[in-house]
């Protein structure tokens, strides 16, 4: 056996153990029928989710395995590992840039204010203790649940924009939020990224109820289709795309500025490439150039003259989280054609 799988199979004991404890504990506040459900209900619960259950710090997959398969596929998840953040830092040398794509406890160091870089497992970015648990390793949550698995604090302050803004202020998205009807509401990024589903909080809680999804969407196609409008049409010997934000609670695209979105726009004729026009909406201002990005609210028309040809033209949106990526590495956020006759 190889060290590694050794070392797994010793913490799988210990989840397991860790388990079984619990079981213990609803056991003796609610006796041994309900302890016998729970372990039958159990057997299948592990079959019917094929998806794989991540490993994280603090093991909390072991009992909240739902958030911890949705946060698996989050930007959270990948803000250390991910290609973008490589490139823009060199290989993650740049000291500035490393607190907040690894942070450690937001509770310790305050909400609102820039986190600190952490000291270990560091590649699982943007983690679950990171965000719930304080000095003392109690898990905080706005429910205040007792329970005899972790100690809990019920924290007015969770799920608010003052908690987001401890990383996601510095770049401006706070402020661009700021501006908008949205900001009467102190927890919209969560209302706008973290929807509600009902489910068990754990995987022993006795009833279903209301949680939120951790999957953290933001750049995605999901999320640009509620925020932002696309209309297109051919008017005068032009394409003209027309972008109306209608639910982004701030810029499109938001952030650093080294993310961009881009209007790729291609005339094809008999299956050739006759036109290629591309705009890009980002921040250049501090390339000695403006902030093209779309506000919420606003409405632009980019206008793309035809020069007299015909085919099919395909629109696509782009999403770049470094716009040094190569166009193949955007993510795709929209696509639609229209014909040119
Ligand atoms: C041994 C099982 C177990 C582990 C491991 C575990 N939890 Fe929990 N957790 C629970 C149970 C049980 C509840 C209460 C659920 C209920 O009342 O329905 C809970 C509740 C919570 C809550 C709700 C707090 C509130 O507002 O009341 C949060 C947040 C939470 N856990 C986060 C975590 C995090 C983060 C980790 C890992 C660092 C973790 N838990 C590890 C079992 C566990
Ligand atoms: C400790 C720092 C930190 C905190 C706190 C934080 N974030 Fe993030 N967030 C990040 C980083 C870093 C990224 C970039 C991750 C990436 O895509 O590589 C990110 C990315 C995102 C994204 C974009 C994901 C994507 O795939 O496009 C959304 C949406 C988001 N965060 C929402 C939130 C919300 C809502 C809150 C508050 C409940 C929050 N974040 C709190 C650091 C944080
Ligand atoms: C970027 C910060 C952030 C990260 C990372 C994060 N959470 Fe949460 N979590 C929240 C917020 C905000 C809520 C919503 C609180 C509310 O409105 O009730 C929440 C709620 C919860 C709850 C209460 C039940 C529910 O689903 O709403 C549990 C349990 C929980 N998180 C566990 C986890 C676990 C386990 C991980 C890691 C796999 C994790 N969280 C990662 C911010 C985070
Ligand atoms: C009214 C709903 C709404 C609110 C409020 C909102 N967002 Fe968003 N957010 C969106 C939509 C829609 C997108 C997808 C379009 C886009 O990529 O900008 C998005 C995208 C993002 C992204 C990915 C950014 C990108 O474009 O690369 C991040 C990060 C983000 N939001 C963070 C936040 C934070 C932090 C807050 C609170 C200050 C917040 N959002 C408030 C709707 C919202
Ligand atoms: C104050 C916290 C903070 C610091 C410091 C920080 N970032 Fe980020 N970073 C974020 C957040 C939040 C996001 C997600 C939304 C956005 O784009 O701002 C992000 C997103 C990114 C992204 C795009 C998403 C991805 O794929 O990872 C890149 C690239 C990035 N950061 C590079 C950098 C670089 C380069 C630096 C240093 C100059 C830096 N970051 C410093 C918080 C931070």
């Amino acid at each position: 056996m190889t060290r590694s799988s050794e070392a797994q199979n010793h913490e799988e004991e210990g989840d397991a153990k860790m388990l079984g404890r619990l079981w213990k504990w609803s056991a003796a506040a609610l006796g041994c029928v309900v302890l016998a459900l729970v372990l039958t209900s159990t057997a299948p619960l592990g079959q019917e989710k094929q998806e794989k259950i991540p490993r994280v710090r603090g093991r909390c997959q072991v009992c909240h395995r739902d958030e911890a398969i949705e946060w698996a596929k989050s930007g959270h998840a990948k803000a250390w590992t991910s290609e973008a953040f490589a490139l823009t830092t060199n290989n993650r040398n740049q000291k500035e840039c490393l607190s907040c794509h690894a942070p450690d406890k937001i509770l310790v160091t305050g909400f609102g204010k820039e986190p600190k870089l952490r000291s270990e497992m560091v590649e699982l970015g943007v983690d679950c203790v990171a965000c719930h648990q304080d000095a003392n390793d109690a898990q905080h949550g706005k429910v205040g649940r007792v329970t005899d698995a972790h100690p809990t604090v019920k924290n007015e302050k969770f799920a608010s924009v003052e908690m987001c803004a401890s990383c996601h202020a510095k770049f401006g998205t706070v402020d661009e939020w700021k501006q908008t009807k949205w900001a009467s509401d102190p927890e919209s990024c969560t209302h706008c990224h973290m929807p509600k589903i009902t489910r068990k909080i754990a995987i022993t809680s006795q009833k279903e109820e209301e949680t939120r999804v951790h999957t953290f969407l933001g750049a995605h196609p999901e999320m640009f289709k509620k925020g932002v409008k696309v209309e297109t049409n051919v008017d005068g010997g032009n394409l003209v795309v027309k972008l109306t934000s209608v639910e982004v609670g701030h810029n499109f695209p938001t952030g650093i500025d080294h993310v961009v979105a881009i209007v790729d726009v291609r005339l094809l004729s008999d299956g050739q490439e006759a036109l290629k026009h591309q705009t890009m909406l980002a921040d250049d201002r501090a390339r000695g150039g403006s902030d093209t990005r779309l506000k919420p609210g606003e409405t632009r028309e980019i206008v793309v003259p035809l020069q007299g040809k015909k085919g099919e033209a395909v629109i696509r949106i782009l999403h770049k989280s470094a716009r040094d990526l190569p166009d193949e590495k955007a993510t795709l956020l929209f696509e639609t054609k229209v014909a040119v006759q």
